[in-house]
């Protein structure tokens, strides 16, 4: 099949790559020139294991080509993945970008097209790309369907590989027929498909995405509870977790939960149940206590430096919103190292996937290595999940006598810490 994917970044370049890889002859469009021109070098702009190797190979083999002229790809294509970015304006989702594309295509419907909201949408979006798109010219010429994606960043391949599910949202016979035999070789391995009206898609990935930042959210109020309480948060979840019903997975503490999906997410959902007059009060609570969280957090550290950051080196091992990702949007980091700054912190960071221009205005120094970060630190913050922060021998690392560790993702125990005589603190325990 001829699919072109508008927007390239995490969703449009990893689910485009995936699709050639296929079979299918993919276009990955952006209006970022440069980005594109990179592609167009061999040079992967993002950060994603395993994508590198997919699109070097979709382009020998002639599958997957990249171009910054939108109109011309779609022209060229069946199928339109709609995959540019809906950031949050005033709490709302920010459709901007979207209607930009529903515009291309409205003047390029040259034949019958499949028009595919892959990027996250309030419900209803789809009814209003239809209208955009229903002129007399382009009567019957197109589909528009909903089609969430769910992949991960860190883990995109994998999870577009092998989708728990696959939702698509139509009515249309025809639509839904092409979107099953585009996704077949998934289904054929084992993935759900599912085919719900557009308005239940649309509604099924910001519903999902809220109760995933709920549970990550009641998890971390247990920890602050066991925190008071001398528990460890840790065999808290694990008797929850082995509960068929409850599930063990996101129910790790740790920092606010942070990156492209949640936190946007929460915010547009709660703004279209105020749209048709319905309080999401529990989402509500989420967002709060997630906002909370960054102030406790900054509270700890405050305690754990005895509120005294004057001229005291601070490392942070990884600045990204999670492990196995580039990606900066709305990461702790972002609030927590400020906040050390201003009160007079001197701050080292690594992070493995390079400097962050995120931190260009304020004084930060990025360390090439871990052990140049630590160097002489009073304070190691382990702020994600890498694997290579999981074996840290903090005493040589930190040839201080009275450093300090703070683990805000539980990868060492604290009993061995008290062993090894580290000044430890984590999460929850
Ligand atoms: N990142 C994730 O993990 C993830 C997971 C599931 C769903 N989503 C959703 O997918 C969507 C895309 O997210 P992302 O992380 O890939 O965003 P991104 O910011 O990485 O990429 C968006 C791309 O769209 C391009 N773009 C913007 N306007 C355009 C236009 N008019 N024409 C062509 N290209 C245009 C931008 O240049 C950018 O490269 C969002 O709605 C997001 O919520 C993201």
């Amino acid at each position: 099949m001829k699919i072109c994917m508008i927007g390239s970044g995490y969703v449009g370049l990893v689910s485009g790559a995936c699709f050639s890889d296929l079979g299918n002859n993919v276009i990955c469009a952006d209006i970022n020139k440069d980005k594109i021109n990179k592609l167009n070098k061999g040079v992967i702009p993002i950060y994603e294991p395993g994508l590198e190797e997919i699109v070097k190979r979709s382009i020998k083999q002639k599958r997957l080509s990249f171009s910054s002229n939108i109109s011309n790809s779609i022209v060229k294509s069946d199928i339109i993945f709609i995959c540019v970015g809906t950031p949050t304006k005033n709490n709302k989702a920010d459709l901007k970008y979207v209607f930009q594309v529903v515009n291309k295509i409205k003047n390029n419907l040259n034949k019958y097209k499949i028009i595919v909201t892959k990027s996250t949408v309030p419900v209803t979006t789809g009814d209003k790309i239809e209208q955009i798109l229903k002129t007399k010219k382009n009567k019957n010429k197109f589909d528009v369907l909903s089609n969430p994606e769910f992949l991960r960043e860190g883990e995109a391949i994998r999870d577009f590989q092998f989708p728990d599910r696959i939702v698509i949202g139509t009515d249309s016979k025809k639509a839904n027929k092409l979107m099953k035999k585009l996704y077949s070789p998934l289904i054929k391995k084992g993935s759900h498909y599912l085919n719900t009206s557009r308005r239940a898609a649309e509604l099924i990935k910001y519903a999902s995405n809220a109760f995933l930042a709920t549970k990550i959210t009641y998890i971390n109020e247990i920890a602050n509870l066991c925190e008071r309480s001398n528990i460890d948060v840790q065999d808290v979840a694990k008797g929850m977790g082995l509960d068929e019903r409850i599930g063990s997975r996101f129910l790790r503490a740790g920092p606010a939960y942070g990156g492209s999906c949640f936190p946007k997410d929460t915010r547009a959902l709660v703004t279209t149940a105020r749209d048709f007059k319905t309080d999401l009060t529990i989402v509500n609570s989420v967002i709060n206590s997630n906002k909370n969280r960054y102030k406790l957090l900054n509270s700890r550290i405050k305690k754990i430096m005895n509120n005294n950051f004057k001229k005291k080196k601070i490392t942070f091992l990884g600045v990204t919103f999670k492990a196995g990702t580039d990606d900066m949007r709305e990461s702790s980091a972002l609030d927590i190292i400020p906040y050390i700054v201003k009160q007079g912190g001197i701050i080292n960071y690594y992070e493995p996937t390079g400097p962050k221009p995120e931190f260009k205005n304020i004084k930060i120094t990025y360390c090439p290595d871990i052990k140049t970060a630590c160097k002489n630190s009073d304070l190691i913050i382990i702020h994600t999940e890498w694997n290579e922060f999981k074996q840290l021998n903090f005493k040589k690392l930190s040839k201080k006598g009275k450093f300090k560790v703070f683990d805000m993702r539980n990868l060492y125990s604290p009993a061995e810490m008290r062993k090894d005589k580290i000044n430890y603190f984590s999460i929850g325990r």
